[in-house]
């Protein structure tokens, strides 16, 4: 009885074999693998280099100036599309992570990260020179960097860059309005607030205190309320 057991052992291994020689074929196939040498190429690379003119897909930069700001070598002053009040707020939203911290909200350079030590401060968005620069130039900037700051390629997609760029010029206006530039028609919303002291930018400057009528008040609240929304916050990450 063993040994009939292991005659048919024996039988079963060599039929396992002989089927298993049956579809070698189809476990060894004409194909290379990756990075491999190759005797069916001259100049035997299996990886076959793409097809000269190929774009991998969403990599087509047919806009130049969308991708550059550039026009030929020149820094441009257009915004590549229209900016409207979506377009300002996402600027808003994407200028207070990536730049605030060292430019500060208001843009004047006075950043919490220079607060500490940065080697150098940046420059506020308000000086004549910057107020000047075409926009092109902004975008250049946060690609490329400048100086000792560092680029934001990499974090910040071309759509969010131009959106931080309408925002910086929302803000130079902001800094520098006069009535001139309310369009005719319009109201001017408030009275502009009176500070008790320049600050650092860093968090929202204090509002003198209010000697005005109710319902001015009532219009001017929006700093505060987001300034006590923001300590909130602070206050919410620093307890965990
Ligand atoms: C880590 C801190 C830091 C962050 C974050 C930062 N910057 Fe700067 N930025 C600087 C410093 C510092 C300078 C001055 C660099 C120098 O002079 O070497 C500067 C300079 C600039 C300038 C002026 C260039 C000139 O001609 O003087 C622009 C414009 C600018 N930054 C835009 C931005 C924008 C837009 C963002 C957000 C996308 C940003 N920065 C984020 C630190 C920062």
């Amino acid at each position: 009885m063993p040994h009939l057991r292991r005659i048919q052992l024996i039988a079963a291994i060599l039929a396992a074999g002989t089927f298993t020689g049956c579809r070698l074929d189809m476990h060894v196939q004409p194909r290379e693998n990756p990075l491999s040498r190759s005797d069916f190429y001259a100049d035997q690379r299996s990886e076959r280099p793409p097809v000269e003119g190929t774009v991998a897909r969403d990599e087509l930069r047919a806009d130049t100036y969308f991708y550059t700001g550039k026009v030929g070598n020149n820094p441009g002053d257009v915004m590549p599309f229209p900016v409207n009040k979506q377009v300002l707020e996402r600027g808003r939203e994407r200028f207070n992570i990536f730049c605030a911290p060292c430019h500060s909200r208001l843009g004047d350079g006075n950043g919490f990260v220079p607060s500490r030590g940065f080697a150098r401060k940046p420059p506020s968005f308000h000086i004549a020179r910057l107020e000047k620069a075409p926009v092109g130039y902004f975008y250049d900037v946060i690609t490329n960097g400048f100086g000792i700051m560092p680029d934001y390629a990499s974090q910040i997609p071309p759509q969010d860059r131009w959106d931080i760029i309408a925002y910086i010029r929302a803000l130079q206006l902001s800094q520098n309005a006069t009535t001139a530039d309310v369009p005719a028609g319009q109201k001017i919303p408030s009275e502009p607030p009176t500070f008790r002291q320049p600050e650092s930018g860093a968090t929202l400057p204090v509002p003198a205190p209010e000697t005005k009528s109710t319902e001015e008040k009532s219009q001017n609240t929006k700093p505060e309320d987001m300034q006590s929304a923001d300590m909130k916050g602070n206050q919410q990450v620093n307890q965990q």
